[in-house]
């Protein structure tokens, strides 16, 4: 394979990156990836390697890396304006606010825009408090909210916690974790065990009355953890009954990566006061959303201000994206191709007894895998060696679950019925090398 012009001497990006960053910031792999370019549902790395991209930088990549109908609205855009604060309005971010109206689910009409996921939770959880005049908050274990003191503190993961909980009056409930299910029952004979709770919590550590519940509609950092039917719908009646909204953090959930829907909290029969997204409305542009019915988005006082919130470039570029997935018809994509992948996996369960669990929907699959499945200890070292024996096969895969025993993929909204193939093959040959 011919070397590309942008190859330069891997351990140079790579030591330099061990030198000068924080080293908090951790990469996949025993020697890590220079990735330098990027196409459809491929990247290539510093030494001219090819990999097939089946996790999208976190899900967020969502309609191939340089697509280029985005690629076009972004230029586009940045020929006729870069930057505008907030300060005046832009079309695309009067287009996108509109677009946006029309598309996520009920009463929901009023958008803040920033430049990520933290910023979009922070502002739902903060128009919340304001718009309910009350200051708890419930969010699950398991969870993932960002990096800002708010958002930290409703993070459910200790290992992505570096300080204590800056913020208080947030609660963390037990997961709808059903593979581990917290109180070692049964769904449905658990009668919703771990909703029920959420009455309990509010009534022994709050004062009783909350300003939300907010939750991922699959725990995505979790490890793909899908809560059982019904779940949000007695989390929603519990919430209300204690005068809280219900906020969906569809970071990873959102733009038909569950199937058949815009977003995750669609599947279930509820109609959330706010929501949250970011990742895959950009492709890879930094974009945030907080989008709230107008009775919470009206309660906001006075100023507030993101420099890049709106960023007539994101704008231009969210609606590139949504537009594709329209065109193409990728939620409807995402639930045929999804349903084969999981098909696919579930037959990987039936030969590798290391997997435990196959969970997830549409595009959004997950292997959770344990040393025995008896006691289902976690096993991270089995995921450490499919990762590298992937890599080998030229597949690029995530990890996630607070074990780190969970291998994740997000492959492409456009993604085929061969993509899911080259998967596949890559995980079978790795599981018989690495995890038998
Ligand atoms: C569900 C969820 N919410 C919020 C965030 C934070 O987003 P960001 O990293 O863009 O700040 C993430 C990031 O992974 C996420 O998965």
């Amino acid at each position: 394979m011919s070397k590309p012009e942008t190859q330069t001497n891997q351990s140079e990006i790579v030591s330099k990156h061990k030198e000068f960053l924080f080293p908090a910031v951790a990469t996949y792999y025993r020697e890590p990836l220079a990735l330098v370019r990027g196409e459809g549902e491929h990247v290539w790395d510093d030494q001219g390697n090819k990999y097939l991209d089946c996790f999208g930088g976190v899900l967020t990549v969502s309609v191939g890396h340089a697509n280029p109908k985005v690629n076009e609205a972004v230029i586009e855009q940045i020929k006729k304006i870069q930057h505008t604060s907030t300060l005046y309005a832009n079309k695309p971010q009067s287009d996108l606010a509109e677009k946006l109206h029309q598309i996520t689910p009920g009463r929901l009409k009023k958008s803040f825009f920033t430049s990520s996921g933290t910023e979009a939770d922070d502002m739902a959880i903060h128009s919340a408090k304001i718009a309910t005049g009350r200051h708890e908050i419930v969010v699950l274990r398991h969870s993932y909210s960002g990096r800002s003191a708010t958002a930290l503190s409703a993070t459910g993961h200790s290992t992505w916690r570096p300080l204590p909980p800056q913020v208080a009056g947030i609660v963390h409930a037990r997961a709808p974790y059903c593979y581990r299910c917290p109180y070692k029952l049964t769904y449905p004979e658990c009668g919703l065990a771990c909703a029920e709770d959420i009455e309990e919590l509010i009534m022994t550590t709050t004062t009783g009355e909350i300003a939300a519940f907010m939750a991922e509609p699959i725990l995505g950092v979790g490890g793909f953890i899908v809560p059982p039917a019904g779940y949000f719908e007695r989390v929603a009646e519990i919430t209300r009954k204690h005068g809280g909204l219900f906020i969906a953090d569809e970071v990873q959930t959102g733009w038909g990566r569950t199937g058949d829907k815009w977003f995750g909290i669609e599947h279930w029969n509820v109609e959330p006061d706010i929501i949250t997204s970011a990742k895959g409305l950009g492709n890879g542009v930094p974009v945030g959303i907080t989008v709230a019915t107008p009775e919470v988005a009206d309660k906001f006082p006075g100023l507030t201000f993101s420099t890049f919130g709106g960023n007539p470039v994101s704008m231009a570029a969210a609606l590139a994206v949504i537009k594709f997935i329209e065109d193409e018809d990728l939620k409807t994509n995402a639930a045929k191709v999804g349903a084969y992948f999981r098909q696919r996996l579930e037959e990987l369960k039936d030969k590798y007894t290391v997997i435990g669990d196959v969970r997830g929907m549409g595009l959004m699959q997950a292997l959770e895998l344990v040393k025995d499945r008896e006691t289902k200890e976690p096993d991270p070292q089995s995921v450490l060696k499919v990762f590298e024996e992937t890599k080998r096969r030229g597949v690029l895969i995530g990890k996630g679950g607070l074990y780190g025993n969970v291998i994740r993929t997000g492959v492409m909204l456009n993604s085929t019925k061969d993509t899911i193939d080259e998967l596949i093959a890559a995980l079978d040959s790795a599981f018989s090398g690495a995890a038998t």
